[in-house]
């Protein structure tokens, strides 16, 4: 594991953009997996600003979002299908075909599941993806006590992320209780990992998920195993993390 301790969210979000556009210089055909919520909003407009500015060229690469809420229209702005439009697709020389997020309205679930994990293979699997932390320790929408094995399914979103999610509802009661997500399986099938923690709400997950055992009751303990993760956290996230972690050395 690498770590990245940042000064703020600011960093957090400059040093995210510069992996992903690294990783998208060494190989432009490259597969991202991609997160939403609050965390990469930073993320995504330093991309848009590397686009601009050095022209990063986004048309051979593939994306695939990590989750999407079930039974949501791509029109509704809830929806992370138009989260990703508003907040980096639109601004990128991005092929539509090439964008991948679960369809949350898909008739067959089961089927949109597995032809989700398809398309990933078939692209080559996951160079690099990006995953936030959710407060109770989620990845994706893979919740507590989620089986570490699973693939791409349909999940119940935990009372912890519902309460977590409302600030972007009118009422808690609008935010969908189900979504699809990739599974943990999925997420450690990806050749490199990069997780982002910003902000004091996230100090026991990020603790827990670093330093804590590895149990399904912590989804992201599961990602001390994987082989290519790397860590951005800012000084507020961090501030539990023992010195063997926030000394170790990026490069
Ligand atoms: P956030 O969500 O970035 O909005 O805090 C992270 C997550 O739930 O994975």
């Amino acid at each position: 594991m690498r770590f990245y301790l940042a000064e703020d969210y600011k960093e957090l979000s400059r040093k995210a953009a510069r992996i992903i556009f690294s990783q998208v210089a060494l190989k432009p055909k490259s597969v991202l997996g991609l997160a939403t919520g609050s965390t990469p909003l930073g993320m995504y407009r330093e991309l848009v600003k590397i686009y601009r500015e050095e022209k990063l060229s986004f048309s051979d690469i593939k994306t695939f979002n990590l989750d999407e809420y079930y039974r949501i229209s791509k029109e509704n702005p809830q929806s992370y299908y138009y989260y990703m439009h508003k907040n980096l697709f639109q601004y990128v020389d991005i092929d539509e075909k090439n964008i991948n997020i679960p369809d949350g309205e898909a008739k067959d679930i089961e089927g949109e599941c597995m032809r989700y994990e398809e398309e990933i293979l078939k692209a080559g699997g996951i160079d690099l993806q990006v995953l936030g932390i959710g407060v109770n320790g989620h990845i994706g929408f893979n919740e507590p006590d989620l089986k570490f094995e699973a693939l791409t399914h349909l999940v119940e979103l935990d009372e912890t992320t519902i309460k977590a999610n409302s600030r972007f509802f009118e009422s808690q009661e609008r935010v969908p209780t189900r979504a699809i997500s990739m599974g943990i399986k999925t997420i450690m099938h990806s050749r490199k990992i990069l997780l982002l923690a910003n902000g004091a709400e996230k100090v026991d997950a990020i603790k827990e998920a670093l330093e804590g055992e590895i149990k399904p009751q912590v989804p992201a303990s599961i990602l001390q195993l994987h082989p290519n993760l790397t860590v951005i956290a800012d000084k507020e996230a961090s501030q539990k993390l023992s010195s063997s972690i926030k000394n170790r050395k990026y490069n």
